[in-house]
């Protein structure tokens, strides 16, 4: 896949397809628990994000699988054994076909436009250090989002929010501030925002975010991609659950930037 993280699009063993970032990766091994991390947040914000798993890499695939090899300068570097992210891709990549980025006239014809508002609020609050990604892809809109209460045969085109390695900014576990961090490229996703409102439920539900999610999710990551590490993890969850507070006014104030992303609302 395209990408620094080089990930690799891989079949596992429970039948689906994963685009898979390994522990050696080029970025930093930090990049995995933070995507691990992100993918239980986002889950009980309730915002689309595909589902996500730690796939077991071992010494057979390997050796029968020289296609899966990361390219650092001059060197090639297989995948240590051991456990890796995987982020599910959306049905069989034989037939599904996946778009990082849609023309703004099929943007606006999402059927989870208002997810990228939830998507702010988490990029804001998890301090994601890189810009706003999405996938995108058509389908039974009723398969992707129960939520929508769609026809059951509808069809249509669905995002769905990836690359979550940069929370935390990335390898760096800090929570960083700027009026510009975590926006969507495509500015039109906030069109309809007028006000803090246009936020909610996402706002509240990480105001009244319970701890015992953030611990959950930390008992899910292997130890391998943690060690030694343990303490600077903790001490950035820490931070994390004390910044739920801000996260409204790290909105509002990303009407302070050179170019305000919220066309209409003024800051
Ligand atoms: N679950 C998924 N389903 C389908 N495609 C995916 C999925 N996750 C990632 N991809 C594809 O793989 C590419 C690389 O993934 P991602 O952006 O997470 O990696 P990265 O190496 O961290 O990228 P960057 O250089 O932007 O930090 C994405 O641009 C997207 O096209
Ligand atoms: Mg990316």
């Amino acid at each position: 896949m395209r990408g620094g993280a080089q990930a690799h699009l891989i079949e596992c063993d429970d039948g689906y397809a994963y685009v898979v970032k390994f522990a050696n990766n080029p970025q930093h091994r930090r990049i995995l628990p933070n995507e691990l991390l992100a993918s239980e947040l986002l889950k009980f914000l309730q915002i689309s994000a595909p589902e996500t798993m730690v796939v077991a890499i071992d010494e057979d695939f390997i050796r029968n699988s020289p296609e899966a090899r990361m390219q650092l300068g001059t060197k090639t570097i297989a995948p240590e054994p051991g456990w890796h992210f995987g982020s599910r891709f959306p049905g069989d990549p034989d037939r599904v076909a996946t778009y990082d980025f849609l023309p703004d006239q099929l943007v606006g014809k999402l059927h989870n436009l208002r997810d990228f508002l939830g998507a702010l609020v988490f990029d804001k609050w998890t301090g994601n250090s890189d810009g706003r990604q999405a996938i995108f892809f058509r389908a039974q809109i009723s398969q992707w989002l129960p939520l929508a209460e769609e026809n059951p045969r509808r069809m249509g085109f669905v995002a769905m929010m990836i690359d979550h390695g940069y929370i935390l900014n990335g390898p760096h576990w800090e929570l960083i501030n700027s009026h510009v961090q975590g926006l969507y490229s495509r500015r039109m996703v906030y069109n309809s925002v007028r006000s803090l409102d246009d936020f909610q439920p996402w706002l509240d539900r990480v105001v009244h975010f319970p701890e015992h999610v953030i611990d959950e999710a930390l008992r899910h990551i292997p130890s391998d991609w943690l060690r030694g590490d343990e303490d600077a993890f903790d001490r950035v969850l820490d931070a994390l659950y004390k910044r739920r507070k801000r996260v409204s006014d790290l909105i509002a104030d990303a009407r302070l930037a050179k170019v305000n992303p919220f066309a209409n609302w003024p800051a």
